[in-house]
């Protein structure tokens, strides 16, 4: 595994260019990272027309994300602005109405997504007494759902995994969207790792057409990294208009330390599969002895565990004390 976009960054530095471009700081740090913030040099390719060194990293990411896989430097926001576009893109071209079914748990992107690009919701609610955090929505639920509504929309829209570490069963939802001629957009931010566990429960492996993924949550990556995928499907249909869909929500100056980071993320991630089965072992080991000691749990998420703090009788922030007394802080390692 390479990593163009860092060496190329590497060897600017190495060679101390007058920098007679913005950014405005020419390299000397206030802070730390100015020498390595550049903008499209010659040689530095351009995100949004990318056919050098982005291109490449961005290739592969995309082989070990095991399908089409675009850079965002503005995070899962960006990226879930993006795919909507691209949903409405394909609804027009398939003479659908922009219509979007989507899980009442959305992040806050998708509704401004939706004031933005000016599509229809049908909501997908939760359970009676069920929490916005989540939402237990069965495949079954959304085959009646589907079978039922007046107007087919152009996508289901799904958040998983939620803010409670549940994740739906991708696998089943995909089936039934793909039964009803529908496509199935993934919100995987806090999911990118999923892709490297033994089994993959990435969106794209269970079948999504579209899914985004934060780098920055649970990968080791700079705060606004994230990726776009695309299935064949998604990426036969609609893949040609993908970077400027992600062009329309984002800056014209995208941040190259966030680049690189991306592409310094490929390279980690090569051996990272095993670091993480080992990882899991101790997460696991971990949430069986909250179980012994009466906790209780919620979630199904390898990676994340969430307690009931109510149950347990005190507020999330008195459990947080308990488990992790501010004076006992001292670093959190990155698995
Ligand atoms: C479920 C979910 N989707 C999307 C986002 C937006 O992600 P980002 O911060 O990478 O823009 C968040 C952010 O917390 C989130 O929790």
């Amino acid at each position: 595994m390479n990593t163009p976009i860092c060496d190329f960054v590497r060897e600017y530095i190495r060679k101390n260019t007058l920098r007679l471009h913005m950014p405005g700081h020419k390299g000397v740090s206030l802070l730390g990272g100015e020498p390595s913030d550049i903008t499209e040099i010659s040689g530095a390719d351009s995100l949004y027309e990318a056919d050098g060194i982005i291109a490449q990293s961005e290739e592969n990411a995309g082989s070990l994300f095991g399908c089409r896989t675009l850079y965002s430097t503005e995070g899962s926001s960006q990226c879930i602005r993006a795919m909507l576009y691209l949903i409405l893109q394909h609804a027009r071209q398939t003479g659908k109405k922009p219509l979007v079914a989507a899980g009442r748990n959305v992040h806050k992107t998708f509704l401004s997504a939706a004031a933005l690009l000016d599509f229809d919701v049908l909501w997908l609610n939760p359970k009676e007494n069920g929490s916005y955090l989540s939402c237990d929505l069965t495949a079954e639920e959304l085959d009646h759902t589907l079978e039922n509504a007046e107007e087919k929309p152009a996508a289901v829209y799904l958040t998983s995994p939620d803010y409670l570490g549940n994740t739906a069963d991708i696998a089943a939802m995909a089936a039934v969207c793909h039964r009803h001629g529908v496509w199935l957009a993934v919100d995987n931010a806090h999911g990118a790792y999923l892709r490297f566990l033994e089994n993959s429960l990435h969106p794209i492996d269970l079948g999504a057409d579209l899914c985004c993924d934060s780098a920055h949550k649970t990968l080791p990556a700079l705060t606004g990294a994230a990726y776009l995928h695309l299935s064949e499907t998604a990426n036969a249909a609609v893949g040609s208009l993908a970077k400027n869909a992600l062009a329309l929500f984002g800056s014209t100056s995208p941040s190259y330390l966030i680049l690189q980071s991306l592409d310094a993320v490929n390279l980690y991630l090569e051996d990272y599969p095993a670091r993480l089965t080992r990882f899991l072992e101790d997460v696991y080991a971990l949430k069986n002895a909250l179980l012994r000691c009466g906790y209780v749990l919620y979630g199904n998420e390898p990676l994340k565990i969430s307690v009931d703090a109510k149950a347990y009788g005190c507020t999330g922030n008195a459990l947080a004390e308990i488990f992790i007394p501010p004076s006992t802080i001292r670093s959190c390692p990155v698995i």
